[in-house]
């Protein structure tokens, strides 16, 4: 069918992952940016590397690559927190404006008293007592007010802030899901909340450092976008990319990696849209009732899927609609010529393995590309979560993944 190479390179196991900007923000799944630097070096088209594009961009991955190596990039996404921190990650600030500007922070926070508090309506926050202390909810507040007086800096600040706004909240710790933790441990919880915004400004700031001392500062462009809905042609027209590297979600958002909700706090925080319904509007969230794609890849699979659980595959089938729809936008955006790959997980539903590489690999045929090559690598760390709970239910979990599938084609 479509080949398969295992090659241990590719697995990164002690790889550091946090220079450049890639230590700005936490966010699921994330990509290893020595995967892309790769993939850049081993994979590039013949002829012409001056675009690079990530349909599903999440934190930027690819993008802060692409800058470092020099090449243009765009990428989009529908999750606003996606947006905001690929933005920041891939902007050249000035770090003297940037230390000038923590200067003034870091003197107000030490002033602090909850007088001096502006905003405190906390109605935008869905349920905001349940997630946050009163004392957290006001400096969270203030350092808000802080951040947002200087547009220059704000957006870097915001990225910094948005660390903080989730980790300070009631969450369970280290999950992406919204579950709070046991009541027993509320009374005790009581977050540095400064001091984590301290630490992680003066980290970011290390980070902003790096890359500002790349030579290069190509043109990078950062859009809110659906890949499914199709791209807006004044931003990426057909055939007007060269590469593209990415690594979309493997399942809808509700049964797989929960981006939604893992983005709520922040995007609530700062009264982003969709905050509130994001899952319903990301690949798979909303319902089909009928299959748009032709597959022999995967047919087997999904027929037993159907024949032991009807609902199950409709949310299958509703993922794989919208994956289809964005493969058929990404695909009229590659140039003759061009090479995308695609970083994709293969999930367990009912037992019965998805092949997404497969998958991929296929829907690309139908758009006029030729495998070239699917690498499998080994997921070393909990990175990519080889467990998750697809029944929603706390403590529930089941195997899912242990490898990963770069599937590599290029477009006739
Ligand atoms: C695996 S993550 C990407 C992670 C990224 N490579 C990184 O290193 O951070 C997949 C992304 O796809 C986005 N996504 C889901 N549905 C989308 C859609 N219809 N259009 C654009 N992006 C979408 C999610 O918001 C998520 O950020």
């Amino acid at each position: 069918m479509y080949e398969r190479i295992i090659d241990d390179r590719w697995t990164y196991r002690d790889a550091y992952t946090k220079d450049y900007t890639h230590c700005y923000h936490n966010y699921p799944a994330m990509m290893i940016p020595q995967i892309v630097r790769a993939l850049i070096a081993e994979y590039r088209p013949a002829g012409r590397l001056d675009t690079l594009f990530d349909p599903y961009m999440g934190s930027g991955t690819s993008l802060v690559e692409a800058s470092i190596a020099g090449i243009d990039s765009v990428g989009i996404d529908i999750n606003p927190l996606a947006c905001l921190i690929s933005d920041v990650k891939t902007r050249h600030y000035d770090s003297l404006q940037i230390e000038k500007d923590y200067g003034r922070i870091a003197e107000r926070i030490d002033k602090y008293s909850e007088k001096a508090v502006e905003d405190t309506n906390f109605d935008r926050i869905s349920n905001s007592g349940y997630w946050y202390s009163r004392d957290v909810l006001f400096k969270l507040s203030f350092l808000t007010q802080l951040v947002d007086a200087d547009v220059r800096t704000r957006d870097f600040f915001r990225v910094v802030l948005s660390e903080v706004v989730r980790e300070a909240s009631f969450t369970r710790n280290g999950e992406f899901k919204r579950f709070r933790m046991p009541s027993s441990r509320i009374p005790a919880f009581h977050p540095d909340v400064f001091g984590m915004f301290r630490a992680k400004a003066l980290r970011n700031m290390d980070g902003l450092r790096q890359y500002n001392s790349v030579a290069l500062r190509p043109k990078v462009e950062v859009l809110r976008t659906d890949a499914s809905v199709g791209m807006s042609a004044s931003n990426i027209g057909p055939e007007s990319v060269d590469m593209v590297i990415t690594s979309p979600p493997y399942g809808d958002s509700r049964t797989t990696v929960a981006y939604g909700q893992f983005s709520r706090w922040s995007n609530e925080w700062f009264g982003f849209d969709n905050a509130r319904n994001l899952d319903n509007i990301l690949m798979g969230g909303h319902k089909y009732d009928r299959e748009i794609f032709e597959t022999e890849s995967i047919r087997s699979e999904l027929d037993s899927i159907r024949e032991t659980d009807a609902r199950r595959f409709m949310e299958v089938i509703s993922f794989l609609n919208d994956y289809w729809l964005s493969i058929r936008n990404v695909a009229a955006a590659v140039r003759h010529g061009g090479v995308v790959c695609y970083v994709v997980g293969n999930r367990t539903v009912k037992g019965v393995r998805i092949s997404l590489d497969y998958f991929t690999a296929e829907m690309f045929e139908k758009c006029g590309f030729d495998h070239i090559r699917t690498i499998v690598r080994g997921i070393p760390n909990k990175r990519m979560p080889a467990k998750t709970s697809p029944t929603n239910i706390a403590g529930e979990r089941v195997d899912t993944m242990n490898n990963e599938y770069i599937v590599i084609m290029r477009k006739i």
